[in-house]
């Protein structure tokens, strides 16, 4: 019997993407209902389904092949009273189906007595066709061997290790694996929730549960007044999703929506990624998580003996990357902060300040247009959280990476680029060259337009220092692409 799924659980269980599946409905190819699409549908647009190689299916092996290393199924199963609750759930739901099922059973029988009966009693052709057709239709209905039936068994499957969140007022979805918080599984899954310390003191991560199930996984000293309680409002860092969740939270909608903080974190590590470029690993406190949209910058700034030095760099992590923050130095000589950096006078364990976050070089909201991005040298880093967001969020329909090197270590993290390439269907990288950031900015355009046959219907993130910001975009004006399909920052 045909099942209806929302798009995410859709794509999550045939291992496609959201945007992938948003694109075929958006082309009529696969039919949606009120965000539903039904697993007839589903099977009908991809016939060759295996469901054993796909990826809900793959995941659910993966876990369960995983699960005998503790360590492993710590983190990718939900707790054990979770999985209790919701098997809980689930039996109800079967309990109630079943009742349902005898009642059918029961009706069939007795109208198919009542057939034979009146055949008896009254020998007739028709009635005995009918008979012979209700016995045949009988008959196939319970022998087939329907996969929509498997689909919707998998579903059923990954009900019990996972849960969908809906999002109120924006109607945004996620799915929470394992034992992750609320909180957690919408940072890792690009949303952009109303939060602080991540650990039950600040309460700027409460919200209203309109329906479903939670349990508490940590423990928290922020005081829910009575009212609060009474209407359902929880701290999403403290508590898991027993069940499918319909959540009011507050989302920034733009970095305007983002106020300006001030963490006193620590170094973690400094290492290098080419002759010319260091890694900069910064860790924020557990009672203070700096929040940020992917793309942003912020100010960092070191005590070094009677003065302190200041730089400002884009972040190249992703916001669902818990208190970690990852930052792209390239060697500067007139940059002291940079000089010191490469000097090893900044070292892990030593304490940083960060301001920020500011900038607003950051995904289009809502936008499920593919996406082009072009970088020069270290403009790399808030690409990189840009991509890591945009793969999070699963909304672009494809993306191209052109990253122009204009010095020997330029492509710094070639590695992970080619390694997105290698994994995602729909992700291509194109590493370039050029002897300056002018040329560097018409090479990476020009490349681009003449590789990519939908140039003007994408969405173009630029970032890099100055000179390549504006060759790049001179040129992509030049081929008719609007201004404001352009967003860029300079480094
Ligand atoms: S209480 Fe601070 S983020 Fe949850």
């Amino acid at each position: 019997m045909a099942q209806m799924l929302s798009i995410s659980r859709a794509a999550h269980l045939i291992g496609v993407t959201r945007g992938a599946l948003q694109k075929r409905i958006r082309e009529g190819e696969l039919a949606s209902f009120d965000g539903t699409v039904t697993t007839e549908e589903l099977l009908r647009l991809y016939p060759d389904l295996d469901l054993e190689e796909s990826g809900g299916f793959e995941h659910v092996t993966q876990i369960k092949e995983k699960a005998f290393a503790k360590r492993v199924r710590e983190r990718m199963l939900p707790s054990q009273e979770v999985l209790a609750q919701r098997l809980f759930f689930q039996s109800e739901e079967l309990a109630d189906l079943r009742r349902h099922l005898s009642h059918y059973h029961n009706l069939v029988l007795a109208l198919s007595e009542r057939l034979a009966a009146m055949s008896l009693a009254h020998p007739s052709e028709p009635l005995r066709e009918l008979a012979t057709t209700l016995d045949a239709g009988l008959a196939r209905v319970l022998g087939s061997d329907d996969k929509t039936d498997t689909l919707a068994v998998m579903d059923d499957v990954m009900r019990v290790m996972s849960a969908r969140i809906t999002v109120k007022p924006s109607g945004g979805e996620f799915v929470l694996q394992g034992p992750e918080t609320v909180l957690e599984a919408a940072l890792r899954s690009g949303h952009a929730p109303s939060y602080g310390c991540g650990n039950g003191n600040c309460g700027l991560c409460k919200a209203r549960v309109v329906s479903g199930e939670l349990r508490q996984v940590r423990p928290f000293d922020y005081p829910l007044s009575s009212a609060e309680k009474a209407q359902n409002y929880a701290l999403l860092c403290c508590n898991t999703a027993v069940t499918d969740l319909v959540v009011e939270m507050i989302e920034a909608e733009s970095p305007g929506d983002i106020p300006e903080q001030h963490i006193a974190a620590k170094v973690k590590s400094v290492t290098a990624a080419g002759t010319d470029t260091l890694v900069l690993h910064v860790q924020t406190p557990r009672s203070s998580r700096l929040r940020f949209m992917a793309g942003q910058s912020v100010s960092l700034g070191v005590a070094g003996g009677t003065a302190d030095f200041q730089g400002d760099y884009a972040i190249a992590s992703c916001s669902c990357d818990d208190r970690n923050l990852l930052f792209h130095v390239p060697r500067e000589e007139g940059n002291e902060f940079a000089v010191r950096l490469f000097a090893g006078a900044i070292r892990g364990g030593d304490s940083i300040s960060v301001w920020g976050p500011w900038g607003d070089f950051v995904l289009k909201k809502d936008s499920t247009r593919a996406t082009l991005f072009l970088a020069c040298d270290t403009g790399f880093a808030p690409v990189k959280s840009l991509i890591e967001h945009a793969l999070a969020v699963e909304a672009a329909e494809s993306i191209a990476l052109y990253w122009t090197a204009t010095r020997a270590d330029g492509h710094y993290l070639e590695n992970h680029c080619r390694a997105w390439a290698d994994v995602l269907d729909d992700f291509s990288y194109h590493p370039l060259t050029a002897p300056d950031e002018s040329a560097a900015g018409t090479e990476a355009a020009r490349t681009a337009i003449s590789d990519l046959a939908d140039v003007a219907e994408r969405d173009v993130y630029i970032a890099g220092p100055e000179a390549f910001v504006q060759s790049a975009r001179a040129a992509l004006l030049a081929t008719g692409l609007l201004d404001s399909q352009l967003i860029v920052v300079t480094l």
